[in-house]
């Protein structure tokens, strides 16, 4: 039945995994989780193409475990932080990835995030939880107007560029700082980083994770912000300090914070003092869940895949 390839998961949202199934000998992997560093070389031994998520660890020892007949690693991800380029360069192994599909998705996240954050919405869902919403406060619950505010992207790619469309209906003016990709839309203005940071009220991380962009948000980006900032961050967790973070949260530096990601995911009980602050909202990287959305990234793959197998050009590389 032609080649065979990997998906690192046994079952994956949509029906693209079963187009996969018709087209090559699939090997699956277990079906939600992820395995482990040692299952996936085993998996892998033979493959000419690995389905991955964006989680999986695509090293050497995993390039070489699969064989010299590898020709394609596609991650069904936006990101690809977790892939030794140079490593698959070497070994002239195609790597893909899934940008386009879930630029919508992840930008309305971003703004679920910023309109939890600054509306303190989190921690008033916890008090009704909490059986502690007995009586109406004037002073209760305050949190900070989204309308009217000043949004600064920090990144202005397909996701950045999708959370500025939205900014209108919230009568929100947009700056934006990517060194890479100028604003053609007019959505945005242009500025440089420093000014971003203190104009901004709401920032929104848009960035790939790369030695560049590793804690781009520290201490001394956070005391640049004014003190009533939000600062939201749906694109890599390692792009902020967390430490610093929290500190700036608890000692009033800035006013709150929104968390799809984390410096490791996942987690669980180390993450406690994090998730426990009042002014952070914080999620478990749900930026692209959505059914339609995780199906077209599977999709993508798929499609990636088979046409680096094909010979074909893949629709998606990963940039440059
Ligand atoms: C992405 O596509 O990078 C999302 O974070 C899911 O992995």
């Amino acid at each position: 039945m032609g080649h065979r390839v990997l998906s690192t998961r046994g079952r994956l949202p949509g029906t693209g995994l079963e187009r996969l199934a018709s087209r090559a000998e699939l090997v699956r992997g277990p079906d939600s989780a992820k395995p482990a560093a040692a299952d996936l070389e085993a998996l892998a031994a033979g493959a000419s193409g690995i389905l991955c998520l964006g989680n999986d660890r695509v090293d050497a020892a995993l390039l070489d475990a699969a064989g010299p007949q590898l020709r394609v690693v596609s991650l069904a991800s936006m990101g690809f932080d977790a892939v030794d380029q140079a490593a698959a360069a070497e070994r002239g192994i195609v790597v893909t990835h899934t940008p386009g599909v879930l630029a919508e998705t992840t930008a309305d996240l971003a703004w679920s995030l910023i309109l939890f954050a600054r509306r303190r919405l989190g921690a008033a869902r916890d008090q009704l939880h909490a059986g502690e919403w007995t009586a109406f406060h004037m002073d209760g619950n305050l949190g900070l107007d989204v309308h009217g505010a000043t949004l600064g992207l920090i990144g202005y790619g397909q996701i950045g560029r999708a959370v500025a469309r939205r900014a209108a209906g919230f009568g929100v003016r947009v700056l934006c700082h990517d060194p890479y990709s100028a604003p053609e839309d007019g959505l945005a203005q242009p500025v440089d980083f420093a000014t971003l940071l203190s104009e901004a009220d709401i920032i929104s991380l848009h960035v790939p994770l790369t030695d560049a962009t590793r804690h781009l948000i520290g201490e001394a980006e956070l005391r640049a912000m004014k003190q009533t900032a939000t600062l939201v961050n749906t694109s890599r967790g390692g792009v902020v300090d967390e430490k610093a973070l929290l500190a700036a949260l608890r000692d009033g530096t800035i006013h709150s914070a929104g968390l799809d990601v984390f410096e490791r995911e996942p987690r669980g009980a180390d993450v406690a003092d994090l998730v426990a602050e009042s002014r952070l909202v914080a999620l478990p990287h749900v930026g692209s869940a959505t059914e339609a959305t995780r199906a077209a990234m599977v999709d993508l793959a798929v499609d990636n895949l088979l046409a680096v197998l094909a010979g074909e050009p893949a629709h998606t590389p990963l940039p440059g």
